[in-house]
């Protein structure tokens, strides 16, 4: 394979609502890797995208893109050290799409489990864009270039999806243009589960606002959300084996665990033989800890839209050094008349 600059690219829907799960499987994973200084960072709110599902009030879209943008950035995200943008202001994410859109087969697409829940029974009234969002997904991340791509569990198969398109077209074309993106799923929470149901993810679609911990939460709402999460009556056990069967305890250690940026056993030879009337108050304190901080630095940065807008102008036009050279030399390969 050629040789590509290391680059990270991610991106988050700016659908409404960003929960522990955002959090923890995706936003704090990008600060580490910016911090890391080992890649080029590209941060993207993914709007083209939220108009999938569903086609929200107008000034919900606004509102939820510039909430999305504060949350990047009180999390850690720093919009000079990494390049932070909103997806419809870079517009050859979409033309990048619509090639892929001609290399991507019908085959592959249907087989895409989000597809297929998203879509449900109802598929012939589901939107071309919601069957076509992969393809879509594949251009935001292949028009940087980017090797890496941190992400959760739920978006792995987009990312085998994004490889093969890469492989087709190069194989197609002869050319060896497109890196084959390594997806980057690590850590104790690439799987956030509800708190309701241990078998569930945690989602900001799930009906029950109970069932899961929102970024914008206060510390009340985080007390009384982790204290009625769903457990069992057995104590925790000296070693994570002995959660197998306990996905609702597996999943509140996990969260403690990444909250704590410790490894899953350390939290057990903190609480092994110990209640969740013990160990929850602990998780509270510590859930309170971390998330207070970014839920009021999101309301301050809130409050100067104005900023936020010069931020996402700034970072798209940082982008567009990328993407669109990426963009022409693709034209070039495909034969446009340029
Ligand atoms: P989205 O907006 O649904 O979620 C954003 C990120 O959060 C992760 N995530 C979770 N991780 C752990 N536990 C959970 N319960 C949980 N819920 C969500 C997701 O895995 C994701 O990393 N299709 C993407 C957005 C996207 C994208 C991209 C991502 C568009 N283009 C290019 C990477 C690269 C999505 O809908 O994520």
């Amino acid at each position: 394979m050629a040789d590509f600059t290391p680059r990270v690219f991610s991106g988050i829907q700016p659908s409404g609502g960003l929960t522990l799960g955002n959090y923890l499987g995706a936003m704090k994973r990008f600060v580490q890797m910016q911090d890391a200084g080992t890649h080029e960072t590209v941060y993207c709110m993914v709007d083209l995208h939220a108009i999938t599902a569903e086609l929200a009030a107008p000034d919900k879209l606004r509102s939820r893109t510039r909430e999305l943008c504060a949350a990047f950035i009180a999390s850690g995200i720093d919009p000079e050290k990494s390049i932070l943008f909103n997806q419809s202001q870079v517009p050859e994410h979409a033309q990048l799409g619509w090639i892929f859109n001609c290399v991507a087969r019908m085959g592959w697409m249907q087989r895409m489990t989000q597809w297929k829940d998203k879509a449900g029974k109802n598929a012939q009234n589901a939107s071309l864009g919601l069957f076509a969002y992969p393809a879509l997904m594949a251009a935001d991340i292949l028009i940087y270039h980017a090797t890496h791509v941190p992400v959760g569990e739920d978006q792995k198969q987009h990312l085998e999806l994004t490889r093969d398109i890469a492989a087709k077209f190069n194989h197609d074309y002869g050319v060896d243009f497109f890196p084959i993106t390594e997806p980057v799923i690590e850590g104790v929470a690439t799987r956030v589960m509800s708190l309701r149901d241990g078998s569930k993810k945690m989602s900001k679609s799930d009906p029950s606002d109970m069932s899961r911990i929102n970024m914008t939460d206060t510390a009340d709402d985080i007390a009384k959300k982790i204290r009625k999460a769903k457990t069992d009556p057995e104590p925790l056990p000296e070693a994570l084996d002995g959660l197998t069967e306990r996905p609702e305890a597996r999943n509140l250690v996990n969260i403690y665990a990444a909250l704590a940026e410790i490894p899953a056993q350390s939290v057990m030879d903190q609480f092994a033989g110990q209640q969740f009337g013990t160990f929850k108050p602990a998780l509270v304190d510590l859930a309170v800890d971390k998330l207070g901080p970014i839920g009021s630095e999101m309301s301050r940065l809130m409050q100067d839209q104005a900023e936020i807008d010069r931020i996402l102008a700034r970072g798209a036009e940082r982008a567009r050094e990328i993407a669109a050279p990426v963009l022409e030399q693709t034209f070039e390969i495909i034969g446009m008349v340029r």
